[in-house]
């Protein structure tokens, strides 16, 4: 079968672009990095790409005159490099509602809780763990869902969950037994994105 072509959007160090990446590699997921997208020139993500031979580019909204001229960029970009599905892996930018209109169902991002707790505006980075913590949940995990206009609200591809939330932990100490887990998930949603939607895409 042909491979997959899959875009990725991250604003960060790009571990679960990584992650994805690897998966690629060791031919665990039928499919290929086209273009790497993020909003920061130095970003890490950027050198991740480099060492799996995937494009990478910066495309910021404060380049563009307007929001118009910035979602056509990006659509423009992610077109142009054949891919057929977006995987957000800590973006921390609001995706232009154009580019989800383009590839509908066709976006994905990962949110390191069980949604819907712990979700929406400021439900981001540590401050998602802190809540975890604050809320006195015993059990946390990892969501990926497809992306809609609103945070974190879209449909649930897959969750998992099992991470233990113990007496002491911190925070910083959650974010990294989750991030484990999410470094599983996402490459195991890609392939079940496949299973679901390949036939019609
Ligand atoms: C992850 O925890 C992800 O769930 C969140 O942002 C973080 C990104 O980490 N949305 P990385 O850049 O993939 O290492």
């Amino acid at each position: 079968m042909r491979k997959l072509r899959f875009g990725i959007m991250a604003s960060g160090r790009g571990s679960n672009a990584e992650a994805i990446l690897q998966a690629c590699r060791e031919g665990k997921l039928q499919a290929e990095g086209a273009l790497v997208v993020s909003n920061n020139p130095d970003a890490g993500v950027h050198e991740v790409a480099a060492r799996f031979d995937a494009a990478s580019q910066t495309i910021a909204r404060p380049d563009f005159p307007d929001g118009g001229s910035f979602a056509e960029t990006l659509i423009g970009a992610f077109r142009d490099a054949g891919v057929e599905l977006i995987l957000l892996a800590g973006y921390m930018r609001k995706v232009p509602p154009a580019l989800l209109r383009e590839y509908r169902g066709a976006v994905l991002n990962i949110h390191p809780a069980l949604l819907p707790r712990h979700g929406g505006k400021g439900m981001y980075g540590i401050h998602v763990h802190e809540d975890v913590l604050r809320e006195r949940d015993r059990e946390t995990g990892v969501t990926v869902h497809y992306v809609d206009e609103e945070y974190d609200r879209g449909p649930i591809l897959l969750q998992k969950g099992g991470v233990d939330v113990r007496a002491d932990d911190t925070p910083e100490a959650l974010a990294e037994r989750v991030l484990e887990l999410e470094h599983r998930a996402y490459p195991e949603a890609v392939a079940l994105w496949m299973e679901k939607h390949r036939s019609i895409v």
